[in-house]
């Protein structure tokens, strides 16, 4: 894997399914009673983030604690980024910090890239969101969510058809997961209105249509985007309530999906706009099951950045406590089958 997570073209197909087998493991320390392993222990993550965010926030402050980092949250509000200070200054303060990873969501498109190759600081730097370009966690927390309903865990998404309805003009989520998904072998299927689909997305590597009715009947998985007012200065279209009639997830709709198809949406959700209540609140919308796995994907992310090359789990085994503290995985640490174990167990 690379030094950095900034574009979800960053990973190979191997890579993909390192981070989703490894988010495996770590997901079976969430069923633990204590939720945690002494993997980064000593080790401090950085989550700076210049727009507002609930889930994927949270999510990799949890993540990280879980594996025993130390973790300082920065929100530019409240901070000296409101008096004018500028991301290289607050760059070159996390450096003096001694900052492993920095998990940076920023609202300009590229902001993670430039930290990553401006020198001004060494650490792993992890794209949470950088303006309507990329989120390659949601991407990777979306592949693994489908994985585990469609394909199988250990497998790629070969053959499976994904549909991502919406705003594709504004979603940093919907660009990493065309590239992921087309990485992973799925077919990928965008369906919006035309003005909501950016410049040069007939160069993506997926179909592009404009009738949802049309392609619901194939979807092994259909992923409902947020329409984000908050990026839009202009009318893209008519009112809402044409475009919930022509773009919205309703109980019709989703009855024309095949049997074990999922619906998914990254959050946050407009209720009654792109997808209704009784979609949302149905056991085929997957929601909240992706903000779950999302703690373990980032958790994945995290433990291989900063330097995992053996399996996590073993690694944490290997670690001596140090005599004041308990073993902060004394929890049962033997029940977790390492990689190798599993291996040698599927032999
Ligand atoms: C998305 C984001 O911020 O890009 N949400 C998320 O990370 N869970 C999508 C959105 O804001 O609509």
């Amino acid at each position: 894997m690379k030094r950095h997570l900034i574009s979800a073209a960053d990973l190979t197909r191997d890579d993909a399914l390192l981070v989703l087998d490894t988010a495996e493991e770590m997901a079976r320390v969430a069923d633990r009673p204590i939720k945690k392993l002494p993997t980064l222990r000593g080790r401090t993550v950085v989550n700076l983030f210049f727009e507002d965010s609930t889930r994927t926030r949270i999510s990799f402050e949890a993540a990280a604690k879980r594996l025993s980092a130390d973790v300082i949250n920065f929100s530019a509000k409240g901070s000296s980024v409101s008096k004018g200070e500028s991301l290289k200054d607050t760059a070159l303060t996390l450096e003096a910090m001694g900052a492993d990873a920095v998990v940076v969501r920023h609202h300009a498109s590229g902001a993670p890239q430039r930290l990553a190759t401006s020198g001004w600081i060494n650490a792993s730097v992890v794209n949470a969101g950088d303006g309507t370009h990329e989120h390659p966690t949601q991407a990777l927390l979306d592949a693994f969510t489908m994985r585990r309903h469609l394909s199988g865990v250990g497998r790629d998404l070969a053959g499976r058809r994904v549909t991502i309805v919406g705003d594709i003009l504004h979603s940093r989520v919907a660009r990493s997961n065309v590239l992921l998904l087309n990485t992973l072998g799925a077919e990928v299927t965008l369906v919006a209105p035309p003005t909501l689909l950016p410049i040069g997305v007939e160069q993506w590597p997926c179909q592009v249509g404009y009738d949802l009715d049309a392609v619901l009947a194939k979807s092994d998985a259909v992923m409902m985007l947020r329409v984000q007012r908050e990026r839009m200065n202009a009318a893209f279209f008519p009112t809402e309530r044409e475009y919930s009639r022509r773009y919205g997830l309703d109980g019709g709709r989703m009855a024309v999906l095949p049997e074990h198809a999922i619906v998914m949406h990254p959050g946050p959700m407009n209720r009654g706009m792109e997808i209704t209540a009784e979609v949302a609140d149905s056991p085929r919308c997957t929601a909240v099951e992706q903000v779950a796995n999302g703690v373990s994907t980032r958790m994945a992310v995290l433990y291989l950045l900063l330097g995992g090359s053996e399996p996590a789990l073993a690694t944490a085994r290997a670690e001596e406590p140090r005599p004041e503290e308990p073993r902060a995985d004394d929890a049962r640490p033997d029940d977790v089958p390492t990689e190798a174990a599993r291996t040698e167990e599927s032999k």
